[in-house]
């Protein structure tokens, strides 16, 4: 059972739930070790903002990083407007009017397709010199740790990258980065392994770029993750190919680095306890659905560990809508409040207001133990987005 740190019982106390806490000392350590990672191994390392996007606190994160890779117009825009620094695009494919909108947005721009790259590359080139163009390829390597195929961009049939036997084939002289996104939540193993395999398989093409993305996944925060092992890796592969090195993560930027805290709303009982919370598997934590997994929560166990296990559902009218099952020293009542752990990654990039589910606060609990509510969501929120 993980039990709550003292500076989290704030969290327990007259705040407002649900909420999305950012623990701002965490924060800071993760992005040191960012900018640790990114002296000693001369590499360059943007956020990925479709994992975490949280303007208000990009200014402390723009000290340790080199700027932001967006997943389209909208967030390279995002990026360009509240993070500043360098910002790098890449989508599965593109459409006129959005290459038009990045050219003016964004700095180098990555293509999924051979196709998509003859069709733009000419319109990129004669924008300016300093737009870099970037191609994505599959680099048929599979380390992802995260639910299979879902989360494996090296899947069988997948739709990212340009396939090695294709590659003779592609402009290359308008090329100036290759761009290998594989894993997803990967340790060192994950990430010097890509690097590694990169360097095997890929050698001629190295040559012909003057940078490589290794895209995101890099779990580099994670307890476990041996950073100086990535470090050689980077170091290594620069030297042989003398070339930038670019790393794009996500999650391993903010993994737990913060909370999603919600309120038992009642509890039922049908064969086993269930506790209905003020947060929803549906429409705050839509990865427990998709990935699937269940988030570690501070006080509890797996089920039958403690003497009370419930099973923890949503306030919606979604029967699937169940967070998991947790055991408990004591019955969980009305009125508890409950602490999920590492709630930052893909969560409030992704919820929505299904049932005109209120969203969850967005909070800073400060290093002096000050909690600062951020953003607080309310009916217009809701009815903005129908009319
Ligand atoms: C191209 C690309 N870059 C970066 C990322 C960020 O990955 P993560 O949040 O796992 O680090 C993703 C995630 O899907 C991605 O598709």
């Amino acid at each position: 059972m993980t039990v709550l740190p003292p500076h989290l019982e704030v969290l327990l106390k007259d705040i407002s739930t649900p909420a999305y806490v950012v623990d701002m000392a965490v924060l800071k350590k993760n992005m040191a070790t960012a900018a640790h990672i990114r002296k000693e191994s001369g590499c360059r390392i943007l956020l990925a903002t479709k994992a975490f996007a949280l303007p208000v606190v990009f200014s402390l994160m723009r000290e340790f990083l080199d700027g932001t890779t967006a997943s389209g117009v909208h967030e390279a825009r995002l990026g360009r407007e509240t993070f500043g620094k360098e910002v790098h695009v890449y989508a599965p494919a593109y459409t006129r009017n959005s290459i038009h909108e990045l050219l003016t947005i964004s700095d180098h721009i990555y293509f999924n397709s051979a196709d998509q790259l003859r069709r733009f590359l000419p319109e990129v080139k004669a924008y300016g010199r300093d737009k870099l163009v970037g191609i994505r390829i599959n680099p048929g390597y599979s380390n992802a740790t995260l639910g299979g195929h879902l989360y494996d961009p090296c899947s069988p049939r997948s739709r990212f990258g340009v396939l090695r036997r294709d590659l003779d084939d592609l402009p290359w002289d308008g090329i100036d980065i290759l761009h290998a996104h594989a894993l997803c939540e990967s340790l060192h193993h994950g990430s010097v392994g890509l690097i590694e395999h990169m360097a095997r398989e890929f050698a001629p093409y190295l040559r012909r770029v003057g940078a490589v993305n290794f895209g995101g996944g890099h779990f580099f925060s994670k307890a476990g993750y041996d950073i100086e092992a990535l470090i050689r890796a980077i170091r290594d592969f620069r030297a042989a190919f003398n070339v930038e090195v670019i790393l794009e993560p996500g999650s391993g930027c903010v993994v737990d680095a913060g909370y999603l805290v919600a309120t038992v709303v009642d509890v039922i009982h049908n064969e086993t306890d269930i506790a209905i919370l003020d947060a929803s598997a549906s429409c705050h934590m839509p990865d427990v659905l998709e990935v699937p997994y269940t988030p570690p929560l501070y006080g509890a166990a797996a089920p039958g560990e403690n003497p009370f296990t419930f099973i923890l559902a949503g306030n919606t009218c979604m029967a699937g809508d169940i967070i998991g099952e947790y055991s408990f020293p004591k019955p969980l009542k009305p009125g508890d409040s409950l602490v999920f752990g590492d709630m930052l990654q893909y969560s409030f990039v992704k919820n929505n207001t299904f049932n005109g589910t209120p969203l969850p606060d967005i909070a800073l609990l400060h290093e002096d133990g000050r909690y600062e509510v951020v953003r607080r969501f309310g009916y217009d929120d809701f009815k903005a987005r129908l009319c």
